[in-house]
């Protein structure tokens, strides 16, 4: 039986797993952390994270081919395939600080994989890292091997959250980069063998190890700059009285372009996006390569000026100020169908109405109170570490309450923004909403997912991004 070993349990490392030893039954797979509560929760009902799909097939495997452990040593050591999927987050101190991936999690594990390993293994890149970390990876193991061969594989991962079973199960490629040698090629051989149980021949592309790492971080920077070029058209459409959404359709039907990943929105989070853009920034930097840097740049900056854009609209459409005004704020997650809050825009957006002192009241159907108050007290890049090791927050923040229903939110509430696009929003009760806020009372969609004209006529006030502004929007300040 083969054996395959997982480093790290998170929303990859977890889900990824899952799936192989669904699809692969003669394959025994342990997901392992050095997270006791996280590996608790995976052998628990609940488990710790939120993907549609996941507990279904969790349950089927869970204690036949797929288990959880902390004994990491023994299941290494053990495995003939060895995945490593821990966190890789934007450095906050030394050099590269706020741009270059720490990769302190990676070479920890690399050190340890070294050290027990008694036989040949394969060793599997998950986590997105920067190019040329196979050959850093080669050399701790190289150096410390006592004698064992190991082979370095790049199997970056392309799953979003939200979609991780959907995409897992039907992923448009699955990309293994190795060495192009013959024992390199043989370790590339051997992990299509693993995805070949499920996905079809043509989907599993080889390439060298170099365009793998490096294939990663393009897809994410070409997929956030979609965002992030349709989010500028938003403010050029606000300004003009064009619709973004048929701006985005017509633009979309180019079949050269095509109509996917054109929503505009408050800006894109998650906790992909932004660290590897600023990695690729980085990394282009070291290379002496500062235009390019700069252009990627741009992506990330556009992000940033649609999150500010988005307060400085509620600010400046209720009279300049919000100081003491209850604003609701529905929707926490990154995204819809996902717990997950890392990077998510609605962190910026709340820090900046609080600035600006409003009282705000959160609701999100699968974020935590402790999640939310703890995101709202850390500094940028501190999220990405792993749990136990970071001090939890000893502050809450007081303007901040966090409820249990969108209408215990908005009661009482002078406007509404919406954040992350649950389809429980659209089918809320806007009348009697409305009926319980103060007058006038404002909707700033940040998702454009209700029914704007319909909000209008109940008489409340509705900004949209990249809709043609109301009367009222359109007499307040320009907004930068
Ligand atoms: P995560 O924080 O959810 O999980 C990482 C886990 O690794 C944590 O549970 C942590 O405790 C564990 N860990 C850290 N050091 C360890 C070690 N030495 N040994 C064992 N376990 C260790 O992170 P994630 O979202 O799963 O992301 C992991 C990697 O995958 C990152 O590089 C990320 O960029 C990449 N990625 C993420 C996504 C996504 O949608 N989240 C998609 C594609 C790629
Ligand atoms: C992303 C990549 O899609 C995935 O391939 C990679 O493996 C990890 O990073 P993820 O961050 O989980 O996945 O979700 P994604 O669906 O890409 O959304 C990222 C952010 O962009 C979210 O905040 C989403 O709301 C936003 N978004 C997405 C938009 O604002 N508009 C769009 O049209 C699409």
């Amino acid at each position: 039986m083969v054996k395959i070993c997982c480093l790290g349990a998170g929303y990859v490392g977890g889900p990824t797993m899952a799936v192989i030893a669904l699809k692969c039954p003669s394959i025994e797979v342990v997901v392992v952390d050095i997270s006791q509560p996280r590996i608790a929760a995976w052998n628990s009902d609940t488990l710790p994270i939120y993907e549609p799909g996941l507990d279904e097939i969790v349950k089927e495997c869970r204690g036949r081919n797929l288990f959880f452990s902390t004994d990491l040593e023994k299941h290494v050591s053990e495995a003939d395939i060895i995945f490593v999927s821990v966190n890789t987050p934007t450095k906050t101190r030394g050099l590269g600080a706020g741009k270059a991936a720490d990769l302190t999690y990676w070479e920890s594990a690399a050190r340890m994989i070294a050290d027990v390993s008694k036989s040949d293994k394969i060793v599997v890149e998950k986590s997105t890292v920067p190019v040329k970390t196979a050959e850093a990876i080669e050399k701790i193991l190289m150096h410390n091997s006592k004698g064992i061969n190991f082979q370095i594989l790049s199997n970056p991962e392309f799953l979003a959250e939200g979609t991780a079973i959907k995409d897992l199960f039907n992923p448009d490629r699955v990309l293994i980069g190795g060495r192009e040698t013959p024992a390199g090629q043989k370790a590339i051989q051997a992990l299509s063998d693993v995805y070949a149980h499920w996905v079809p021949q043509d989907r599993i592309i080889a390439t060298n190890l170099w365009s793998a790492e490096l294939s990663k971080l393009a897809a994410n920077a070409f997929l956030a700059q979609r965002i992030s070029s349709v989010n500028a058209m938003s403010a050029l459409c606000e300004a003009t009285g064009a619709d973004v959404a048929e701006v985005a359709h017509a633009v979309g039907k180019d079949t050269r372009i095509g109509p996917k990943f054109l929503n505009a929105s408050v800006g894109f989070g998650g906790s992909c996006f932004q660290k590897d853009i600023l990695n690729l920034v980085y990394i282009c930097e070291c290379n002496g390569l500062p235009e390019v840097a700069n252009y990627w740049k741009q992506v990330i900056k556009i992000n940033d000026y649609q999150k500010n854009r988005f307060v400085n609209r509620v600010v400046s459409s209720m009279f300049n100020t919000v100081s003491g005004k209850k604003i609701a704020i529905l929707g926490f997650a990154f995204k819809k169908d996902t717990g997950d809050t890392r990077e998510t825009p609605a962190i910026d957006v709340c820090k900046g109405l609080l600035g600006d002192k409003a009282r705000i009241s959160i609701y999100d159907p699968q974020v935590t109170e402790e999640q939310i108050q703890r995101d709202l007290s850390l500094n940028k890049f501190e999220w990405d570490h792993p749990v136990h090791l970071q001090p939890m927050s000893p502050t809450t923040v007081k303007q901040a309450s966090v409820v249990w229903d969108a209408y215990s939110a908005t009661k009482d509430a002078h406007g509404i923004c919406i954040l992350t696009e649950w389809d429980e929003f659209k089918n809320l009760d806007f009348q009697k909403i409305f009926d319980n806020m103060q007058k006038p009372a404002f909707v700033f969609d940040g998702r454009n997912i209700v029914d704007a004209e319909k909000l209008r006529e109940i008489g409340f006030i509705v900004y949209s991004i990249g809709k043609p502004l109301d009367s009222w929007l359109k007499d307040m300040p320009a907004v930068a």
